[in-house]
């Protein structure tokens, strides 16, 4: 079989491992032949491709990023839909694994619904593709900001100051709960809560009186005010609808610092969060996602998403997660509270 290949919307580290399973099953175990497409749907759209075979990943597993290239590109939304049904036919692709977060796999969806084979695997830094436990890219992120944090917990000991720490999260606070509980966060803010300034505030002076002269805030890039609350105001969004990194960590420290007169400093973590080297879970995981797909093509189970659930890795109906967003649960959300 002739099987496409692209990674498209954020790159995160543990593409590469899903790459090679992809190269490896493909060509070792069935002998299909592997198209890469060059920066996501762009790449189809252009006709860019690149043949795949074992030199092409000689050395990639411990690499971040992804050796094909990625771009945030919607075919749909920019009419590019011919394209991609013309490129795929003049390429004869008989199916295609898309590795992507939401936006790629909407696109996927759209695409699987003009009648092409597609499976989908999950990754995003962000953790929310809903239907499976695990994307590739969060668990390295995980471990950057925690490593981080721990950092920015001895220096705001040392000078006294409170620390705001953002990292990405748009939708979910998954990188906030996880890290913060990890790092040891006294406050953790995320999308799924609107929080109040007035109750961080009164919290901190009263552990800055009572308990100890520092503190670790942790807040997710998508995070907001309650609506009514001190803070209330409209996140400002970018001409695209993308969150303008920085924007809310510089605003919860200037009103922390305001509010409270304590000395406050801010860290926006950002793209580090998303480069570098992919932890061996992150390896592991693109490693059974890849394996997995080019299998359920090979046995003709089609327009679904690797998964995994409970430890075992399931094939998930694209249809039935396309638009969806996976959530942090109350109880992650709980613990981070308890342990402030
Ligand atoms: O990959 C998801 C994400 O990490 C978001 O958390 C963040 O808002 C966004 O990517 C940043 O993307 P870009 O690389 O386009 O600035």
């Amino acid at each position: 079989m002739r099987i496409g290949l692209l990674t498209g919307g954020g790159d995160c580290p543990g593409l590469n491992a899903a790459i090679r399973a992809v190269v490896k099953q493909g060509l070792g175990e069935y002998g299909h032949q592997i198209i890469g497409f060059r920066n996501g749907w762009k790449g189809v759209v252009d006709g860019d491709v690149v043949q795949l075979d074992r030199a092409n990943i000689r050395n990639i597993l411990p690499q971040g990023g992804t050796m094909l290239g990625t771009a945030r590109f919607h075919p749909h939304s920019a009419g590019g839909m011919e394209q991609v049904m013309a490129t795929l036919e003049a390429e004869r692709i008989e199916a295609l694994i898309c590795i992507g977060g939401d936006g790629t796999l909407n696109a996927a969806q759209k695409v699987a619904e003009e009648g092409i084979k597609i499976v989908a695997i999950p990754k995003t830094i962000d953790n929310d593709v809903y239907g499976t436990d695990l994307s590739i890219g969060y668990h390295t992120a995980v471990n950057i900001a925690t490593e981080a944090i721990d950092r920015i917990h001895t220096t705001a000991e040392s000078h006294n100051r409170v620390m705001v720490v953002e990292v990405m999260g748009r939708h979910a606070g998954w990188i906030a709960s996880a890290a913060g509980i990890a790092g040891g966060a006294e406050v953790v803010l995320t999308p799924e809560e609107p929080f109040d300034i007035e109750k961080i505030v009164k919290f901190l002076r009263h552990r800055h009186k009572a308990h100890a002269n520092f503190s670790i805030i942790v807040v997710a890039e998508g995070a907001a005010p309650a609506k009514g609350s001190a803070m209330d105001f409209e996140v400002q969004l970018g001409q695209y609808g993308e969150i303008i990194a920085g924007a809310i960590g510089e605003r919860v420290s200037k009103e922390i610092q305001e509010r409270t007169g304590f000395d406050t400093r801010l860290t926006v973590l950002g793209h580090v969060q998303r480069g570098g080297t992919p932890t061996p879970t992150d390896r592991i995981l693109g490693s059974r996602f890849g394996v997995a797909a080019v299998d359920a093509i090979t046995q003709g189970q089609t327009n679904v998403m690797t998964a995994l659930r409970n430890d075992e890795i399931v094939l998930v109906p694209l249809e039935e997660i396309a638009g969806k967003l996976k959530t942090v649960p109350d109880e992650l959300l709980r613990v981070a509270k308890a342990l402030a």
